[in-house]
Formats: structure tokens, C-alpha cells, sequence
């Protein structure tokens, strides 16, 4: 019995950092790694700290959060420009000093059992994660406000967030390459919308800055996944939420994958479930 126990022990422990090692790699044979869209949001309200906390206990690689800036320029982990569908206020996130936006209650709209949630701010994400956790942070609507990329690598800074930790992503060039010049380092992600094949010819520019491509799920083939790894970048997929889209991304080859559902769709458990 004893020996049975031992040896259940040593399988776990081993599978176990089998995984830990099987990150976002081009090579063939590793799992995706798993990336919380806006926290655990498919059971908990978008953006805020309990989806993100949820996420990281739920074995999460990455906490994906999206950002928009208030008037008095904080950065605030929020998908929409307006404060209208997750939120009891309305108004654009722009037109809140920090101090009001906070007021608002973020939970209530999901479930009043979230009643006084609050749209946290970037730092205090940080201050809460820290380096315990991988961000993987989207500048929405870079256009919309004044020095985003800037006020992003000071947030970083200020809280001592470790630059392997950090995946910067945009639908936007310019802003990734804003963010380049501030910091080389970073690894960013180029995004593309409805896309049905990768544009194959960005590719060379990208790879002088991007890390990856993310497209939607529902667009990806091998095919693109073997061109995008040919030049040298990796693609992720957003956002899978069920058995079948997990499976397809999976089968694509796919090196990483957005879902709402980490608690469904962490790593260990698509180990056991696809493999
Ligand atoms: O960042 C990938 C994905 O999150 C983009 O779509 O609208 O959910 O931010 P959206
Ligand atoms: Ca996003």
C-alpha cells in the first residue's frame, strides 16, 4: 500500500512538472498555455479582482486584463470604453475621476451576490498579484487617450512587476511599437479581428517586435498555425469556452488560448481531458 502511495506520488510529481515546464513553446507536442479572459469571466464579473483571483486558483497562466484610462489618468482594469454594461453607472470610463468610477459597483450586474465589486486599478492589481501572477495586458483604444503606452511601463516599474511576467497585446501597431522603443523587452502580441488567414506578410515586420499573433478561435486551421510558427512567432487563439472550441484549438496547435473558463480549461485538467 505504502509502495502504491509512493508511487501515485512520484507520477503526480512528475506530471506535474512536466507541465510547469510545457509553456508557450513553438515546438510541437506542448500544451497552450491557458489565458484567463478578464479573469475567471465566466463565472465571475469581468476585470475585477475576484475574477482575477479566481483565475490564478484555478491554475491560469495568464490573467488577461483589459485597460482603459479615467480622466484624471489612471490606468482601470475595464473591457468597454463605457462604464455602462458592467457597471450600475453610465458614462465613458474617460469622464470618471478615479475617486467616482469607484464608486460604481462592477458585481451586481452578474450576480448581486458581487454587489460592491470595484473596477480595480492597474496598481492595484499589481499590488495584489505581484509577481505571483503572469498579466497579459491589453492597451484598448491607445488612440483615445494621452501617453497609455507610457503610463503602462511606469506602472510596471513602480510596482516592480518582473518583465518575464508581462505580455503587452494590442489591435493596435503603433502602440506596440510605442511600447517597444519604451521597453525592448516586453513581449508583445499583435491581435487581429475576423481574420480567415494569418497576413502572412506582416510577419517579417512583426517578428522585429511581436512575440505572437492572437487571432479569433473560430478562424485558426494547423495550417496557419505551421505558417505563423515558420516565421518564428507563436499564435494564440481567443476566446474557446467549451469542450469543442478547446478541442479544436487544441488540434490546430494552437500556443496559447484565451477562455473565460480556466477552471474548466486549466492545464493540468486539458492534460488529462484532450490528451
Ligand atoms: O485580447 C484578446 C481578446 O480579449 C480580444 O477581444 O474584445 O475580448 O478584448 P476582447
Ligand atoms: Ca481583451
Amino acid at each position: 500500500m505504502r509502495y502504491l502511495k509512493f508511487l501515485i506520488a512520484c507520477i503526480v510529481f512528475l506530471q506535474m512538472n512536466a507541465l510547469t515546464y510545457a509553456t508557450d513553446s513553438i515546438e510541437e507536442g506542448n500544451l497552450p498555455v491557458i489565458i484567463a479572459h478578464r479573469g475567471a469571466s465566466g463565472s465571475y464579473p469581468e476585470n475585477t479582482l475576484v475574477a482575477y483571483q479566481k483565475a490564478i486558483e484555478a491554475g491560469a497562466d495568464y490573467l488577461e486584463i483589459d485597460l482603459q484610462m479615467t480622466q484624471d489618468g489612471h490606468l482601470v482594469t475595464i473591457h468597454d470604453q463605457t462604464v455602462n454594461d458592467t457597471t450600475n453607472g453610465t458614462g465613458k470610463v474617460s469622464s470618471f475621476s478615479l475617486n467616482d468610477l469607484q464608486k460604481l459597483d462592477a458585481g451586481s450586474w452578474l450576480d448581486k451576490q458581487y454587489k460592491g465589486v470595484k473596477i480595480p486599478t492597474l496598481a492595484e492589481v499589481f499590488r495584489t498579484f505581484g509577481n505571483s501572477a503572469q498579466y497579459y495586458i491589453e492597451v484598448k483604444k491607445p488612440n483615445a487617450y494621452i501617453n497609455m503606452e507610457e503610463k503602462l511601463i511606469e506602472e510596471i516599474r513602480n510596482n516592480k512587476i518582473n518583465l518575464e511576467n508581462i505580455i503587452i497585446q494590442s489591435f493596435e501597431l503603433k502602440s506596440l511599437e510605442k511600447i517597444h522603443k519604451l521597453e525592448p523587452s516586453i513581449k508583445l502580441v499583435m491581435l487581429y479581428w475576423k481574420k480567415n488567414k494569418i497576413p502572412t506578410n506582416d510577419c517579417p515586420k512583426l517578428k522585429q517586435l511581436a512575440y505572437a499573433v492572437g487571432m479569433n478561435h473560430d478562424r485558426v486551421t494547423a495550417d496557419m498555425v505551421k505558417q505563423v510558427h515558420e516565421q518564428g512567432l507563436r499564435l494564440h487563439v481567443y476566446t474557446a469556452n467549451d469542450d469543442e472550441e478547446i478541442d479544436a484549438a487544441l488540434k490546430s496547435g494552437v500556443d496559447g488560448i484565451f477562455t473565460n473558463y480556466p477552471e474548466k480549461y486549466n492545464r493540468d485538467l486539458l492534460f488529462m481531458l484532450f490528451r
